[in-house]
């Protein structure tokens, strides 16, 4: 049951005494407890073991102290339901051997049906349902990241497959959004109705694209995703990098939260998608590979910024990184809470007054 719903409460711009934190990767190699089990078990070896996988999710919630658990799993899990295997490979991605390049190798996707391809997966969250008291967060990837590791075959920064994919052949493209879409929204459905109480999509490298080909090309496939959702009322998170210049664009995906990175101020990127919906950042993973006192005063401007706005979740802006001491991140939660309840102390008093 839930018993802190601070997470949940930013989300839906509520009041909050203080700003809720959770952090994308927060289960990881950082932790030498997650090292330990990857000695003995792959990633999809953990996601494929629901008690496994649920102490594994587990593992940051009460070291760090955080106010959101998410699923551990990975982006690429349903993707092998779709019938493209991969592998992980150590320090590198995901990698598939088989690209899906054509359209005859998009028509070949499977359809995914969550509840017998993905069984491992909901029953995770069912198990998880039962011992968190703080939110837990469902996911998947974005259609631009997952469609990008699909046609690629291998991590990419360039994504020059993919966008060739797009110019050239418009229609294909089409087809493999609109499958991926389908994929996305049952599998986040199945997640919600397991016992996921918000959803994030995680399109990590859709700011590869311009306005323009954000607006042509992948905007109407999230805005298919975020409709076939909204009527399971949670939280519907999205969340990618260097995507400054979509930002304005973004609130017209239905998203009800934002997710940035570091090289976008949080008032900035304010300015950009309105009041409307919530923010959810933004410290740059390397910088907890600094020193305590550069840390806080990082920490601070992100909280300062984030507070003059109902609907601030703060994390960082891209994943843990793995040589981060868990240390540090235990005095970030605390620091964060503690002096954002001090601040929305102040803020309260100063209008009443
Ligand atoms: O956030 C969490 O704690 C939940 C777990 C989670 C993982 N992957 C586990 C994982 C989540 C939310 C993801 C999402 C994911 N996976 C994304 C989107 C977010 C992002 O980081 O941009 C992407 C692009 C992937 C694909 C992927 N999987 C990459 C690029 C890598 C990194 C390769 C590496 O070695 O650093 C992976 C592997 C992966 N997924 C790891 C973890 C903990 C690390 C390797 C491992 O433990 O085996």
């Amino acid at each position: 049951m839930i018993e802190n719903d601070l997470f949940l409460r930013a989300c839906r711009r509520q009041p909050v005494d203080r700003l809720p934190v959770w952090y994308m990767r927060q289960a990881g190699r950082y932790q030498p407890e997650y090292r330990r089990i990857k000695e003995r078990y792959s990633l999809v070896g953990i996601c494929e073991q629901p008690e496994l996988c649920a102490q594994v999710t587990m593992l940051p919630v009460q070291q760090l102290g955080v106010d959101a658990a998410i699923l551990f799993s990975d982006i690429m899990i349903p993707v092998g339901a779709m019938g493209v295997p991969f592998d992980i490979e150590a320090d590198r991605g995901p990698v598939i051997h088989r690209p899906v390049r054509t359209q005859d190798d998009v028509r070949r996707l499977a359809e995914v049906d969550p509840e017998s391809d993905l069984p491992h997966v909901l029953e995770t969250i069912r198990l998880l349902r039962d011992q968190l008291t703080i939110p837990l967060i469902g996911f998947a990837g974005g259609p631009f990241t997952l469609a990008s590791y699909m046609i690629e075959g291998a991590p990419s920064r360039e994504h020059l497959l993919t966008k060739g994919m797009m110019y050239r052949d418009p229609q294909t493209w089409r087809q493999l959004m609109d499958r991926l879409a389908s994929m996305i929204v049952a599998y986040m459905r199945a997640q919600v109705h397991a016992g996921a109480s918000a959803i994030q999509i995680f399109d990590s490298w859709v700011g590869c694209l311009s306005p323009e080909d954000f607006r042509d090309y992948v905007l109407p496939t999230m805005q298919t995703i975020f409709a076939g959702l909204k009527d399971l009322r949670v939280p519907l998170i999205y969340f990618g990098v260097t995507t400054a210049d979509l930002l304005p664009m973004w609130r017209e995906t239905g998203a009800d939260v934002i997710g940035i990175d570091w090289r976008t101020p949080v008032h900035t990127a304010r300015a950009r998608v309105g009041n409307d919906v919530a923010l959810q950042g933004n410290l740059d993973p390397a910088v907890l590979l600094g020193p305590w006192p550069e840390v806080e005063r990082r920490a601070r401007v992100i909280v300062d910024a984030g507070i003059q706005q109902p609907g601030f979740i703060f994390n960082l802006g891209h994943g843990v990184l793995k040589m981060v001491e868990v240390d540090q991140l235990q005095r970030l939660t605390r620091f964060v809470h503690e002096y954002s309840e001090q601040k929305l102390a102040e803020r309260r008093e100063g209008k009443s007054s």
